[in-house]
């Protein structure tokens, strides 16, 4: 394993922005920057031998800037949304910054996303990142330190480990918002990807894309992708829930079994992903709203070039009594461990 650094540029304040790459001996590579802890590119080798970059992003961190894709940022310190901003704990109403009409979307205005995180370790195979949330920021209770490795093994598994502790008790919701297109960023689309997900039921969406409180069966349904298909066979099916938000963008209820949470393949390169994760929901997203920039290759990126499955709490969770609750108490380790395991058919 090698891990390299440079500067991969500034921020239009002047601050220094650096990447690191991880090269395993397959020769598979992950680049991540401290600006929001955000992977860059995954280089993995196809089936022809050739090394093909999974995921989209830019080659600035000014791009990165200008963009607000939460293109593979971690996202907190709660991703999704919080909606009416507000959420109570331990009998207090606390009020959040509102940065999608009334309610909070991926942590804010300036949400971890946004942040330079400082490089804590690095050892032979592991990036580990550490930021600090101050007590209020984004209306949040408690100063929030973070920590966010990751890890790229022999056997083309890239881990991500996330961490936080806090003084007072608050709510941590941490995901990884990186866009796969396995047939290489900038490939026109991702419907032809097969996807499969274990998962029996989704959260319904309602106004503002909160969920209602409802699951529904995925049986029958479009978001029905248990036995694996490929994404765009049902995506313009006649259903409300795919048309209020142009595609998939919808929370997955994880099943806990030993399988994969989620497997996603492409025929065209032949890599497929597969994903593990201790969290118990996944939003799937296939880039509704991506506008056209262009990414690395200078290829505009469309809605539907990319998929992101980002493992986390379900939506919302403190507006529904029966939803898991992402809530860290004071002095206690909030943790998850999500493992991206790429190979060939
Ligand atoms: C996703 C979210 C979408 C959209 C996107 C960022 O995680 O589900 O609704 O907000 O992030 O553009």
């Amino acid at each position: 394993m090698k891990i390299q650094s440079r500067i991969f540029g500034t921020l239009n304040d002047g601050r220094e922005v650096r990447l690191y790459t991880m090269t395993n001996v397959a020769g598979s590579s992950v680049s991540v920057m401290d600006y929001g802890a955000r992977i860059q590119a995954i280089r993995i080798r196809d089936k022809n031998g050739v090394f093909t970059d999974c995921c989209l992003g830019y080659n600035s961190p000014e791009e990165y800037q200008a963009d607000d894709a939460y293109m593979g940022a971690l996202v907190g310190r709660v991703c999704n949304r919080v909606g009416g901003a507000a959420f109570s704990l331990g009998g207090k109403t606390y009020t959040l910054s509102a940065n999608e009409g009334k309610n909070q979307l991926h942590g804010g205005f300036s949400g971890f996303d946004k942040k330079i995180f400082d490089l804590t370790d690095v050892s032979d195979d592991t990036l580990c990142f550490h930021c600090l949330s101050p007590d209020g920021e984004e209306g949040y209770p408690g100063n929030l330190h973070v920590w966010a490795s990751f890890r790229l093994d022999d056997e083309n598994r890239l881990t991500l480990t996330c961490r936080a502790v806090s003084d007072q008790d608050t709510l941590v919701n941490l995901t990884n918002h990186s866009y796969f297109n396995l047939s290489g960023e900038g490939s026109p689309t991702v419907l032809d990807h097969v996807l499969r997900i274990d998962s029996d039921y989704v959260t319904e969406n309602g106004p503002g894309t909160l969920p209602t409180g409802r699951r529904l069966k995925v049986s029958g349904t479009p978001f029905d992708f248990r036995m694996g298909k490929a994404i765009g066979q049902d995506i313009d099916r006649e259903d409300a829930q795919l048309q209020l938000v142009k595609g998939y963008d919808i929370n997955y209820c994880l099943n806990r079994s030993e399988k994969a949470a989620v497997s996603l393949c492409s025929p065209v390169s032949g890599i497929r992903l597969d994903m593990t994760t201790d969290l118990p929901g996944l939003q799937l997203y296939t880039a509704n709203f991506l506008d056209g920039r262009k990414g690395k290759a200078g290829i505009p990126y469309g809605p539907r070039s990319a998929v992101a499955i980002e493992p986390q709490f379900w939506p919302d969770a403190m507006s529904h009594p029966d939803f898991p609750k992402p809530v860290l108490l004071a002095g206690q380790t909030w943790e998850s461990v999500t493992t991206y395991r790429f190979s060939l058919i």
